[in-house]
């Protein structure tokens, strides 16, 4: 499955082809979304052909729901699953205590609310993603398209007052349009200094009315499966 990567596809094939051992008969599974990710579900999906591995998915995209019909894997909703034994998913970003941004992809709210019904949530990620503090990667916020700009302004107003506004607040557009989640809304990147306090940022950015959730994700990974360019596979 392999094939000739470049040493960044490597790293994520290695981690994802890891992290699927701890997949076992009968789980229920949160599958994450992005490109590391879709290894992890076509690792899976093999596991799935080759020994008959019977589990039930549930995609925290409609992308990854798509790849897993495509590679064998069954899927369903997370009411009709109801609790997860695992979720695999990607990062923007981990930190030494495990905290991570997400939102990359546009789908941390999925993300997050499947993440937090599991026993266990498992990242997947490539060396790059390590920071020692989190924040150079834009902090996505999910904000519902009803008073948008009033969202965005009380939003920037807050960061600045909080004194972690680095630039600015920026609408996530996507072929010259915002860009829209699988939940209808949008996103909104904030360009942030590094991020001291990670828990009181999260809280203060879920009180504003009209942001539906951040990728902040604390208290809610357990382990982090690094794949490297040469092939060598390290857990935190
Ligand atoms: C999607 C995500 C992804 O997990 C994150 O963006 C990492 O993606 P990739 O594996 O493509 O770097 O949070 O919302």
């Amino acid at each position: 499955m392999s094939g000739e990567l470049s040493p960044i596809d490597t790293a994520k094939f290695v981690a994802a082809k890891r992290a699927v051992q701890y997949v076992e008969d009968g789980m229920r599974v949160g599958l994450g979304t992005g490109s590391t990710a879709a290894w992890m579900v076509r690792c899976l999906g093999e596991r799935v052909r080759s020994e008959g591995l019977k589990i039930t998915g549930v995609p925290t995209s409609t992308r990854t729901a798509e790849l897993a019909r495509q590679v064998g894997i069954e899927v369903t909703t997370l009411d009709e699953a109801k609790w997860l034994d695992l979720t695999i998913d990607g990062t923007d970003e981990y930190d030494p205590d495990l905290c991570l941004i997400k939102g990359g992809g546009g789908a941390h709210l999925q993300e997050k609310i499947v993440a937090t019904a599991s026993d266990r949530m498992v990242v997947i990620a490539d060396p790059t993603k390590g920071v020692d503090m989190l924040g150079a990667f834009p902090l996505p916020i999910e904000v519902i398209p009803f008073g948008l700009q009033a969202t965005k302004g009380l939003v920037e107003e807050l960061l600045a007052a909080m004194d972690v506004l680095d630039s600015k607040a920026v609408l996530r557009e996507k072929g010259g349009v915002p860009f829209v989640t699988d939940e209808g809304n949008h996103i909104v990147d904030l360009h942030l200094k590094r991020i001291q306090d990670p828990r009181k940022l999260s809280m203060v950015l879920n009180q504003v009315p009209g942001v539906v959730e951040n990728g902040l994700f604390i208290d809610i990974c357990d382990a982090v499966v690094i794949g490297h360019g040469d092939g060598r596979v390290e857990v935190i």
